[in-house]
């Protein structure tokens, strides 16, 4: 996974050099009732706190979240040695002396590189738009800056919830599906249903909701959540075995940080940790299959499938391209003066390594042990 990460990534910098985005990777949407954890599993995929979570409803807007590949800090200040920032073209992000870092659409000129302010500038941006626990499906944007991480767009959902409170208008379960809707019937998004081991996992919403736009479940997972929290003699064994409901993509349990957790601010390390612990104490048979570690190596290998999926077609594309290029290119004739020949001769030579980088890929996707660390692109 480690390796294949830099070539999905030039992959994608090439082609947007060529000025098309072909690979389009799924959207990842969490959906589930509130307070089921969908915060907390999101959360834990990017592997950094920076979402507000809680009991109640806490997030009232959807999130865009979109993960942006970005040299590392160390990358970053080579390119700008002995260049000056002005110089290097190649170093998109000058002066920014973090290694990883959020912005927003609504404030773009603001960098943020505490995770801390982040949270809170979600939950202030949530109350500019909404008043007393009102929800709007108007989406706040933040793109989170990482080295080295899949370039990737996930969405945190408000709850579904059947009554409303404070503000919240009367339809409150109807508006808030039809938001939900409205993320995941794009075909091409994976839905992430998060339910709580403590609940009944038949009267579901967020597999209700998901079986709308997915019958077949070619796209949702199913994650069961607070297996923490279930009562003195019970287990999800069943359910995790996928006897209650079966999920085609797979049912994957976790234990996310508690309330009294995050009020202590215990890390997702440790969170990750005790909860390793915690299944292999209460599901040693399936520990191996369950948690966040494995959730996030699902996802990851899903989205690799999606990839090799995608690689022929767009070899076909590129080789295409390639030829069109050439062909111009023959047309100017020899010497080459003109500058745009000069540039087509460039574009050429980048899609032939195009076409070859995605054969690369092809074949190491066939042949690699796809994992992930706790994080999902990492
Ligand atoms: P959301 O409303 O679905 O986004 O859920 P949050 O992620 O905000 O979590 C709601 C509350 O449930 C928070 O207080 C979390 O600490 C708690 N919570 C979430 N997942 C778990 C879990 O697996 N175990 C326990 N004990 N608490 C959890
Ligand atoms: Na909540
Ligand atoms: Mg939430």
């Amino acid at each position: 996974m480690e390796t294949l990460i830099p070539i999905i990534n030039r992959l994608q910098e090439v082609f947007l050099t060529l000025g098309a985005e072909i690979i389009q990777l799924p959207q990842i949407i969490v959906v589930g009732s509130q307070s089921s954890g969908k915060s907390s599993v999101l959360e834990s995929l990017v592997g950094r706190d920076f979402l507000p979570r809680g009991s109640g409803i806490v997030t009232r807007r959807p999130l865009v979240l979109q993960l942006v590949n970005v040299p590392s800090l160390e990358e970053r200040r080579k390119e700008d040695n002995g260049n000056g920032a002005k110089q290097n073209p190649q170093n998109t992000y000058p002066g920014i002396k973090a290694e990883e870092w959020g912005t927003f659409l609504h404030c773009k000129n603001q960098i943020f590189t505490d995770f801390n302010e982040i949270r809170k500038e979600i939950e202030e941006e949530t109350d500019r738009s909404t008043n007393n626990k009102g929800i709007s499906p108007e989406p706040i944007y933040l793109k989170i800056y990482f080295p080295n991480v899949l370039s990737l767009t996930l969405v945190d959902l408000p709850g579904i919830t059947k009554v409303p409170v404070g503000d919240q208008p009367e339809d409150i379960e109807t508006q808030v599906q039809e938001m939900i809707l409205s993320y995941i019937s794009n075909p091409n998004s994976i839905i992430l249903c998060v339910s709580p081991a403590n609940s009944d996992l038949a009267t579901s919403d967020a597999l209700k909701l998901a079986r709308e736009v997915d019958a077949d479940g070619r796209r949702t997972l199913l994650v069961v959540s607070k297996l923490d929290l279930m009562d003195a003699g019970t287990d999800a064994l069943e359910v995790l075995l996928g006897r209650v409901i079966p999920v085609r993509l797979g049912i994957i349990g976790v234990v996310n940080r508690s309330q009294h957790d995050l009020n202590t601010q215990k890390s997702l390390t440790d969170s990750c940790k005790d909860e390793q612990a915690f299944l292999q104490r209460h599901y040693p048979s399936l520990a191996s299959r369950c948690g966040s570690r494995y959730l996030a190596r699902t996802l990851s290998r899903l989205l690799m499938h999606h990839i090799r999926d995608c690689l022929p077609e767009l070899k076909t594309r590129v080789t295409v391209l390639t030829a069109q290029y050439q062909s111009r290119l023959n047309s100017y004739g020899q010497p080459v003066e003109d500058h745009s020949a000069t540039l087509l001769q460039i574009v050429t030579k980048f899609a032939t390594d195009y076409c070859n980088t995605i054969e690369g890929t092809a074949r190491h996707i066939q042949t690699s042990e796809l994992c992930g660390g706790a994080r999902i692109c990492y």
